[in-house]
C-alpha cells in the first residue's frame, strides 16, 4: 500500500486574464490535498478507483473512446502513455480540497492518481509527463484551460506563469500571510471562462483593455513582491484585480462582501480566487490579525478559512 499526493492551488493574481496570454501568479496550498492509496488487488479483477467519502466505485478498461469520467479518462490516459493494460490494483480517493471551491481541485485529483498509477506500473511518470498528462484532464474539466492549474499542483511551487511558456520561480522579499476563504459557493470554472470568451468576443476592445490592465498589474505584483518593499501597495493591487474581474463579471455580490469584510478589518487588500462567482478568495494580512479577519469573514458568511504563508 502507498499512498501518492497533490495539493490544492491558490491563484494570487491574474486569473482568467491569464487564459488570453497575460501572465498569472499562483502557490500551492499544501494544507489541502488529494491523496491516492494504491492497494494491489486479486488477480484478475482489473483496476478500480474507489472513493470512501462518496461511495463511488468506478472499473477502468482501456477503451478507446475519451470517456466523461474525470477519473477515468486520467487513468486511461496513464495506460495509453505508458501502453500498459490496466493493472490489478485498487486506487482509493481521499481528499479535503472542496470541490468548485476555486482550489483545484479536479487537477489535485488527477495529480495524485496519476503519481500512483504510474508508479504501480513501475513507470513513475516525472513533472513533465505528468504536466501534460493532468492538463489533458484539466480541458475535460474546463475546456480552454490556461494551464496554471495543473502546472502549480504538479511542479508543487509557486509559479509566474505565462501560457504556453515554461513557469518560473519568483523571489519573495518579505514572507507573506495570507488568509484563504472557502465562499461556501461552489462555482463552475468551465462556465465563468466561457461567459468571459463570450462577452471578450462580443467587445473585444472593452475585454481586452480590461484584460491588460490585470497583466500589468501582475507584473507590478510580481515586483513587488520580490522586492518585499510595501504590503500596502500589495494589498491595493489585489483590490484593484478583484474590481477588474467584478468588471469581467466572475465576482458575485458574496464575493463582494467577504473582500470588504476582510477590508474593513484592517486587511491590506482581498480578492476572490480562481474561476469566481463563487469558490475561493484571499486576504493578505499581518499575521496578529488573522483571527479578527477570519472571524469577520465568516460572520459576513465564509465556510472556512485557513492561514497560508508565502516565503
Ligand atoms: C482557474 O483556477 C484559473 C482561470 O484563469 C482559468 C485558467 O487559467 O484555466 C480562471
Amino acid at each position: 500500500m502507498n499512498t501518492y499526493s497533490a495539493p490544492a492551488k491558490v491563484i494570487l493574481f491574474g486569473e482568467h486574464a491569464v487564459v488570453y496570454g497575460e501572465p498569472a501568479i499562483a502557490a500551492p496550498f499544501n494544507t489541502l490535498q488529494a491523496q491516492v492509496i494504491a492497494t494491489p488487488a486479486p488477480p484478475d479483477s482489473g483496476l478500480s478507483i474507489i472513493s470512501p467519502a462518496s461511495s463511488l466505485r468506478l472499473h477502468v478498461t482501456l477503451a478507446n473512446d475519451t470517456a466523461d469520467n474525470a477519473l477515468i479518462y486520467a487513468a486511461q490516459l496513464v495506460l495509453k502513455a505508458l501502453t500498459k493494460p490496466p493493472p490489478d490494483l485498487t486506487l482509493e480517493l481521499h481528499s479535503n480540497i472542496p470541490i468548485g471551491g476555486g482550489f483545484g481541485s479536479g487537477a489535485a485529483v488527477s495529480a495524485a492518481l496519476m503519481r500512483a498509477l504510474s508508479a504501480a506500473l513501475g513507470e513513475p511518470l516525472d513533472g513533465e509527463a505528468l504536466n501534460a498528462l493532468v492538463y489533458q484532464v484539466e480541458k475535460l474539466h474546463h475546456g480552454t484551460p490556461s494551464g496554471i492549474d495543473n502546472t502549480v499542483i504538479v511542479y508543487n511551487q509557486p509559479v509566474y506563469f505565462v501560457r504556453g511558456t515554461a513557469p518560473q520561480r519568483f523571489q519573495v522579499g518579505t514572507p507573506l500571510t495570507f488568509l484563504v476563504a472557502d465562499s461556501g459557493v461552489s462555482a463552475s470554472t468551465r462556465e465563468t471562462v466561457s461567459d468571459v470568451r463570450r462577452l471578450y468576443t462580443r467587445d473585444q476592445a472593452h475585454y481586452s483593455a480590461i484584460i491588460g490592465e490585470i497583466g500589468n498589474l501582475t507584473r507590478a505584483a510580481r515586483t513587488l513582491i520580490e522586492s518585499g518593499e510595501s504590503l500596502t501597495e500589495l494589498g491595493e493591487l489585489m483590490n484593484t484585480n478583484h474590481s477588474l474581474l467584478r468588471a469581467l463579471t466572475v465576482s458575485s455580490a458574496h464575493l463582494d462582501r467577504l473582500c470588504a469584510a476582510a477590508r474593513r478589518q484592517g486587511a491590506y487588500g482581498a480578492k476572490l480566487s480562481g474561476g469566481g462567482r463563487g469558490g475561493s478568495l484571499i486576504a493578505l494580512i499581518e499575521p496578529d490579525l488573522a483571527q479578527s479577519i477570519s472571524a469577520a469573514m465568516r460572520d459576513a458568511g465564509a465556510a472556512q478559512t485557513w492561514l497560508m504563508r508565502l516565503e
